[in-house]
């Protein structure tokens, strides 16, 4: 057993549930003790309260940081780790000439364990802890994913990831192959240590109704899988997927053909989701991950963010940095990328960034608060990835995975924080803590990712 004191930030519920009240989803303990046993916390609260249980428990002070749960990256592809910022082209043509000819080079187990290594030093550098994991047509670099993750003590949830058309032969996989290497897969992984295995076709592009009838039956066999997958990215996508499957009339009609669409089903982007396709998202219990970085990247178009939180039709929603489409790693990116797809849209809804005419209730959701922002990448990506009975807050009986936060670290320097906080110091309010929060996903970087704590 040992303990951690800290300043400590995380959320009890959804802040979009409180409008003009956010700081009622949050929980701010100035002074705070984490008590962790075994990877798993036992005990959380004031300093004041535990000290009489806890005080003889060997404790690591961190002094002058916000500590928050560990970063959630819903949607990330681990073989694009050497493929970032490929110029000048939209998804269909950016996957042929960039992506899958990098992606093949991971079916060489050298080549996978180096990327996978760079993969996992980048998530713990941003302060990622978990993330939701594509791979590619190759075993190779699932093993690695799930082995690394292991060796690390991270939970992961991943799957090998199926095309088998519109893609180069050199790299599309068959519904056969992906069937049997997908089952060895699940049964050598899923659920063992922090491992989560995700039935994974790519896209409803790339995969033929064999291979979706193949995902069927996986879910089928294996129920207690994840499906991960992609959902109206790009318009030529959707189209290509609407003439694949006439007897559609969306997007979402193909993956709920084969069953796919549930708890524990994530679609990536879902830029061009309509009302009812939300409407069915929501009512299917399944979610979405939004990509800012990437849909700006690769021109995809702006996430109706205020459409997803519509309280009517809510979807669980993870933010993703589609890492590969998106250019950076971090979340704390993703969050300063949301933000301003936000304001977009907002000048698109009302004509005005005037803040009097933002007068919509689906463009007040749009504008993405620090508690927000922060909720969506800890409890909220948890809950959006069906893993939030184990990780995403400080709840006792979770996994103690979080980083703390060093607001004076960043491009300004130490000065900026101290224009937010009146005595220049460390947070002594709720607001204070949420103030230092958008400055640091907005102003700052991955250089304010001080420590990054896996399992305690
Ligand atoms: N759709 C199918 N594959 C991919 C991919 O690798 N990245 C993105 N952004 N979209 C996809
Ligand atoms: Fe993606």
């Amino acid at each position: 057993t040992h303990a951690i004191r800290g300043t400590f930030f995380d959320f009890v519920d959804d802040p979009w549930n409180h409008v003009g009240d956010e700081e009622a989803s949050a929980r701010f303990v100035k002074d705070g003790l984490l008590v962790v046993e075994d990877g798993i916390i036992t005990a959380f609260g004031p300093y004041s309260e535990l000290s009489a249980e806890y005080g003889d428990v060997e404790t690591t002070h961190i002094e002058h940081r916000i500590i928050t749960p560990g970063f959630i990256d819903g949607h990330i592809h681990l073989p694009q780790t050497r493929v970032l910022g490929a110029y000048g082209l939209q998804l269909l043509p950016w996957l042929q000439k960039w992506v899958f000819p990098e992606e093949a080079r991971y079916a060489d187990r050298d080549y996978a364990i180096a990327g996978t290594k760079r993969f996992f030093n980048n998530l713990l550098a941003s302060g990622t802890t978990t993330a939701q994991v594509f791979t590619s047509t190759s075993p190779v670099c699932t093993e690695e994913l799930f082995e690394e993750a292991t060796r690390r003590n991270m939970r992961m949830i991943g799957g090998l990831t199926g095309i088998d058309q519109n893609a180069p032969e050199y790299f599309a996989d068959t519904p056969e192959s992906f069937y049997e290497n997908s089952k060895i897969l699940i049964e050598k992984y899923h659920n063992v240590g922090r491992n989560l295995y995700a039935v994974t076709p790519r896209f409803a592009f790339g995969s033929s109704p064999e291979q979706m009838e193949k995902c069927q039956q996986l879910k089928k066999e294996y129920p207690d899988t994840w499906v991960n997958t992609h959902i109206s990215e790009n318009p030529h996508e959707i189209r290509g997927v609407l003439d694949l499957h006439p007897d559609c009339d969306d997007y979402l009609a193909v993956y709920e053909k084969y069953d796919l669409v549930g708890p524990k089903f994530s679609g990536g982007h879902g830029v061009w989701l309509s009302d009812d396709e939300f409407k069915r998202i929501h009512d299917k219990d399944a979610s979405v991950t939004f990509c800012p970085h990437s849909n700006l990247f690769l021109g995809s178009g702006l996430f109706r963010l205020g459409k997803a939180k519509d309280p009517a039709q809510k979807v669980r929603l993870s933010f993703g940095t589609d890492m590969g489409g998106g250019n950076r790693f971090g979340m704390l990116q993703v969050l300063d990328g949301a933000y301003k797809v936000g304001m977009i849209n907002n000048t698109i809804l009302d004509g005005s960034i005037d803040p009097s005419r933002m007068a919509t209730a689906e463009s007040e959701r749009n504008k993405l608060s620090a508690y927000r922002a922060f909720y969506s990448i800890t409890l909220g990506g948890a809950e959006g990835l069906f893993i939030d009975d184990k990780v995403g807050s400080f709840e006792v009986g979770k996994e103690a995975d979080f980083v703390a936060l060093d607001w004076t670290q960043g491009p300004a320097g130490a000065d900026w924080h101290s224009q937010l906080i009146a005595d220049g110091g460390d947070p002594v309010t709720v607001d204070d803590a949420a103030n230092m929060l958008f400055g640091i996903m907005i102003v700052g970087d991955e250089r304010a990712v001080d420590q990054t704590w896996v399992m305690g």
